[in-house]
């Protein structure tokens, strides 16, 4: 592992992206924590007031639907007043400057208010609907949903559009993750514990594949022994630099 405290992997890393033409990010909880979202572990993160199988498991909305419910209203209501940061706006940048494939594990949704398109949501999206029974979705942001929220075609409860514990990502999504971490010649890997399956082997398939893998980070994580590079560092700062004048 290589990590920086003076500039000469930040210079490497950014001479690998300047030359690259297909690039992949694979972002977490992190990139958002200079918006104000929690991130899931961690000092103050989700999942050390919260306890995941009450509230992101299949088994915990179908024993108590409203309880879930309530959690996803509050974390819709703090999120949507939430705006995307200078490390999102770097990512949108890169859009616009490369062969670009965005991969999230994100369900904030803002990425796609910093202006990016090509984007994997591979846990969902919080601000997204679909019907526990049948293929109903819409995107909703009504904050909060009242309860409950039935679905308008067979009147089933709907749930929010993510992905819980124990279930499966979506295959398309996650089989166009692979690919675009097989064929990258640079994967950004930001803010992410990368202890969560399948999405952080997604880290380790680019590097397989022969990608520079650039680790972006407040410290270090469970990936970060593969990187090429470390830059530790917030994302909104270290991005925004990256980016520049590509
Ligand atoms: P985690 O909460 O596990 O990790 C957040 C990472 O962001 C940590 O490695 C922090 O060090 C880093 N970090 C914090 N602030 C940062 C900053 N300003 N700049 C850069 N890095 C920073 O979040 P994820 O890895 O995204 O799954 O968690 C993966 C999945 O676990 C989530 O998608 C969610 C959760 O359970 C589902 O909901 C299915």
């Amino acid at each position: 592992m290589k990590t920086v405290a003076d500039d000469t992997l930040f210079n490497q890393a950014k001479e690998r992206l300047t030359s690259a033409h297909r690039v992949a990010a694979l972002t977490g909880a992190g990139i958002s924590a200079e918006s104000g979202v929690p991130t899931f572990r961690g000092a103050g993160g989700l999942w050390k007031n919260y306890r995941s199988e009450d509230l992101a498991t299949p088994e915990a909305f179908a024993r108590d639907p409203q309880t879930v419910w309530e959690w996803y209203n509050w974390r819709r209501g703090l999120i949507a007043e939430k705006s995307p940061n200078p490390g999102h706006e770097a990512l949108a940048e890169l859009e616009r400057t490369k062969d670009f494939t965005l991969i999230t594990q994100n369900v904030d949704g803002l990425h796609r208010s910093a202006g990016n398109q090509n984007i994997l949501e591979l846990h969902g999206c919080l601000f997204r609907v679909r019907c526990s029974k049948c293929q109903y979705q819409r995107e909703d942001r009504t904050i909060p949903l009242p309860y409950p929220p039935n679905c308008p075609d067979c009147g089933k409860l709907l749930r929010p559009d993510v992905v819980w514990f124990g279930e499966s990502l979506n295959a398309t999504t996650l089989e166009k993750a692979f690919q675009a971490a097989q064929v990258c010649e640079v994967m950004l890997v930001v803010g992410t514990s990368a202890v969560v399956q399948p999405a952080a082997s997604l880290a380790w398939q680019a590097k397989r594949s022969g990608g520079f893998v650039v680790e972006i980070n407040v410290q270090e994580s469970a990936f970060s022994s593969e990187a090429d590079a470390v830059l530790l560092g917030p994302s909104g700062e270290i991005l925004p630099r990256l980016v520049e004048g590509l």
